[in-house]
């Protein structure tokens, strides 16, 4: 039974500050950034959790030597060329696909064929979203049936390719920028917004790079073949890891948090968005500006006047790993809240639109689905008693916290399988929320 955790009680009132771990995204492409780099990178505050450390472990058998020190992790590149791809390997992306997505596009130049592997819930994933532009690249790619495992040869001949990125999907438009780097021209990006760190890490690494920003799409240009110099870095909070914990605190009763130091940029708030439009209240307070990206603590308190929403697609992009969460909300809400195109949802470590709709009547919601647009019937009163189990979820970390905070907030008695997949993203998970109070076993 070690792998379950069991909660048969509401959480009690609160009021607390808190730290949650570095942001995932953020993390993920310090790493890759830095072993593109020239010289020694430092990272601080890097998430410390298994995906990360699949990027860090990939990088290493390509060559590029990093150090946990003190308080940080230092990274050493040797620029664009520095990848040992001299020999067939094996790389292993564990659950992330933004890790397995994202290196795909630093490869396009290896020399000898790289076979890229992931665990279960990541072999059940498309890659033909990412393999299709970079073989326009001129990279040698197969995989088996647009799923891992892929083989990707690079080439020495690159050219720079013109690609429309039609999802808003950030790890789409990333895998592009990477090769881009690689490949000598200009390479042209139209693509459907989604969260622009790499764009704001491009900038600040003075890689050459042009944006033209519409109202619903991005225009970018990157110029290949420009070697950059190593970093320093402080990773921000995870704003989807806080989620978990605005989420805790709006339906709880009389409590009050404070996340300090949460990364706030403007394609990553669609959750806050969402949230306020339901009348939640929740305020940034210390904002500032670093290398590019907004900080700020956010403070959240109970919220008994929970409203439905009719939700703008256009902010899903910017909520796009937050939307379970969101559904347990609109669960406590008063009225009903419709959410439209989210068919990119089922596309993630789990087919998270049919296990939302599941989990909703599970807890004895009432829920319409229509194709890919939602619409859930909110209950203010919703209170559980009872015994609920939940599993086969395929260990996906988002739905496993989301299901600890509606045990915590809902009630009934709780056995939440999978609990070690919290690993992947915010392994302090169940310490900080035992911190606030919350008995989990
Ligand atoms: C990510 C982008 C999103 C998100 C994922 C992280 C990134 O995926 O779901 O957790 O770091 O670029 P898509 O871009 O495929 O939507």
């Amino acid at each position: 039974m070690t792998n379950v955790a069991i909660i048969n009680n509401k959480i009690k009132n609160y009021k607390k500050k808190i730290f949650v771990s570095g942001d995932k995204s953020i993390s993920i492409r310090c790493v890759l950034l830095a072993s593109q780099a020239i010289g020694v990178s430092r990272i601080y505050n890097i998430l410390e959790s298994a995906d990360v450390l699949s990027a860090l472990k990939s990088i290493k058998r390509l060559g590029i030597n990093y150090k946990k020190k003190d308080n940080y992790y230092e990274i050493c590149g040797y620029g664009l060329s520095g990848f040992k791809t001299q020999k067939k390997i094996q790389i292993n992306a564990g659950n992330s696909g933004t890790l397995a997505r994202l290196i795909l596009g630093l490869l396009i130049n290896s020399k000898k064929e790289i076979t890229l592997v992931g665990d279960n819930s990541l072999s059940k994933r498309d890659f033909s979203r990412v393999t299709q532009p970079l073989k326009i690249f001129g990279a040698n790619i197969s995989s088996n049936n647009q799923k891992l495992p892929v083989k990707i040869v690079g080439s020495e001949f690159l050219r720079p390719i013109n690609y429309e990125e039609k999802l808003g999907s950030a790890q789409c438009k990333s895998t592009v920028m990477l090769a881009a780097l690689k490949s000598p021209g200009i390479t042209k990006i139209r693509a459907k917004k989604s969260r622009n760190h790499t764009e704001i890490f491009f900038k600040n690494l003075k890689i050459p790079i042009k944006i033209l920003s519409k109202k619903n799409f991005d225009y970018i240009e990157v110029t290949g073949g420009h070697n950059f110099k190593s970093f320093n870095y402080i990773v921000p909070g995870d704003i989807s890891s806080s989620s978990f914990f605005i989420a805790l605190t709006l339906l709880s009763k009389k409590s009050r948090l404070i996340i300090k130091n949460v990364n706030i940029n403007n394609s990553r708030i669609g959750i806050i968005r969402i949230l306020n439009k339901m009348n939640a209240n929740i305020k940034f307070r210390n904002k500032k500006r670093y290398k590019g990206e907004l900080i700020s603590d956010l403070i959240v308190k109970s919220k008994k006047k929970l409203t439905g929403i009719n939700c703008p697609s256009s902010l899903n992009s910017s909520a796009i790993d937050e939307f379970l969460i969101l559904f347990l909300v609109a669960a406590k809400a008063k009225g009903t809240s419709i959410f439209r195109d989210l068919g990119e949802l089922n596309k993630k470590e789990s087919p998270r639109l049919d296990i939302g709709v599941k989990f909703l009547k599970k807890i004895g919601i009432k829920v319409e689905r229509f194709k890919n647009n939602l619409k859930i019937y909110g209950n203010p009163d919703l209170n559980l008693d009872g015994k609920f189990t939940m599993q086969n979820f395929r260990k996906d970390h988002r739905v496993f916290m989301m299901t600890c905070i509606a045990a915590l907030t809902l009630g009934g008695k709780w056995k939440i399988h999978d609990k070690d997949s919290i690993k992947t993203s915010f392994p302090t998970f169940i310490k900080l929320i035992k911190n606030l109070g919350a008995k989990v076993n």
